[in-house]
């Protein structure tokens, strides 16, 4: 490659960092995007260009954490927003604007079914209530590095702040041990509600799942009665209807969220007509969701023209411009994993990573995460592997 790298951003001791610690824990509001000593500040984004608090321009690889997936300021989403702000940002009553968006979402998925809400976090433990009301049982499987949000049954037990009483009610298993699950199940089967899984886990290293494993997953849990879900907050943006669509088997249940919300807050969980049905207010004893901001027309508007943007050839497109990237650098001797879009750098010391990338013009997620956005051109692609290629050579980053 030989496009020549951005110059070099100017990195200061940041005097809104020394605000920030004075009002809030750290100086952060949100854990997962601390990068010691502390991150720079975003002021703007174009396309896929973010622009920092010292007039640094980076090709945006982070895309908040994967939900930008058209970038920054994409025009027609933006005015799909702008559009649903002039005409009132939230109502005390539902809106045509969560109608359609389901009615995309099912076509999309085959999923009948969709109740929204505001994060991930939300759409998981959502899920999790469904998948209780709906057998009538307590546990959950799910599996260790695997990160689902931050409620309590989905953290590790050993977290602090988190209730050592969740150890009853989850079964953490390494995922990929076949006998582990059929251990799980065979002392607990007539337990477990559901089994919740990601097919590419992020912070366990985005290594996709076994398709043979998971089909093994599928008829143990059928067999003891318990759902299967899926969360695809990530990995929706990897096919059409979501990447469960790739692999042998037929979930219940699935959460999503981040780039179906166009940039905006937003969850959703999709699945069979007879497990959601749980929530029909209608019925005796529904299960109870609110949520003062939920399916609010801002998200549903801008969410709505992400998704229909992000077509069949635009969903083969980028996948088939991250394959190649990754190829690339695995070639070029970088350490890789992941699947279609999303990119993951290996890296024994991740936050010198992050900054060594940051200091050649690139923003990648606080573990090395890169994920591609339809705005990034050819040439910033060449930029993104000449400065990961230098960045992970560098001695401090090996
Ligand atoms: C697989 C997965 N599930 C759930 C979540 C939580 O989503 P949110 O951050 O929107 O609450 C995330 C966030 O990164 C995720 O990657």
């Amino acid at each position: 490659m030989t496009h020549p790298l951005p110059d070099r951003p100017r990195r200061s001791d940041s005097p809104l960092a020394r605000r920030a610690q004075h009002v809030m824990p750290g100086g952060i509001t949100r854990s997962t995007v601390y990068v010691p000593p502390h991150p720079p500040y975003a002021v703007s984004g174009s396309g896929a260009v973010l622009t920092d608090h010292l007039g640094n321009q980076l090709i945006d690889c982070n895309n908040n954490y994967t939900s930008l997936i058209h970038g920054h300021s994409h025009p027609a989403i933006e005015t799909a927003a702008m559009s649903a702000i002039r005409t009132g940002s939230a109502f005390g009553l539902p809106t045509r604007s969560e109608i359609e968006f389901a009615e995309l979402l099912s076509q999309r998925t085959g999923f009948e079914k969709w109740r929204f809400c505001n994060s991930g976090t939300e759409a998981v433990l959502m899920l999790v209530r469904a998948a209780r009301a709906h057998t009538g049982r307590q546990k959950i499987v799910r599996f260790a590095g695997s990160y689902h949000g931050t409620g309590d049954e989905l953290a590790s037990a050993n977290t602090p702040g988190v209730p050592s009483w969740i150890e009853k009610s989850v079964l953490e298993l390494p995922q990929g041990d076949l006998p582990a699950l059929e251990n799980a199940f065979a002392v607990h089967g007539d337990d477990i509600a559901v089994v919740l899984i990601d097919l590419l886990p992020n912070r366990a290293g985005l290594t996709p799942a076994e398709p043979a494993y998971i089909e093994r997953l599928q008829s143990i849990a059928r067999r003891y009665g318990a759902l299967v879900a899926v969360d695809e907050v990530i990995s929706f943006r990897l096919c059409l209807g979501g990447l469960h669509t790739e692999y042998p088997v037929q979930p219940d249940l699935i959460s999503t969220g981040k780039l179906i919300g166009g940039g905006f807050p937003v969850g959703a969980v999709g699945g069979r007509r007879e497990v959601l049905e749980s929530f029909d207010p209608t019925r005796t004893r529904p299960v109870m969701w609110g949520g003062t901001f939920t399916a609010n027309p801002v998200t549903m508007a801008a969410g709505h023209v992400a998704l229909q943007l992000y077509d069949q050839t635009a969903v083969t497109t980028l996948n088939a411009r991250g394959n190649r990237l990754r190829a690339d650098l695995r070639d070029a001797g970088v350490d890789t994993n992941g699947h279609g879009s999303l990119i993951r750098i290996l890296s024994n010391d991740t936050p010198a990573l992050w900054w060594a990338l940051y200091d050649l013009g690139v923003l990648a997620g606080s573990n090395g995460l890169l994920s591609l956005s339809t705005a990034m051109t050819d040439e910033q692609i060449d930029s993104i592997h000449a400065a990961v290629v230098a960045a992970a050579t560098t001695p401090a980053v090996r």
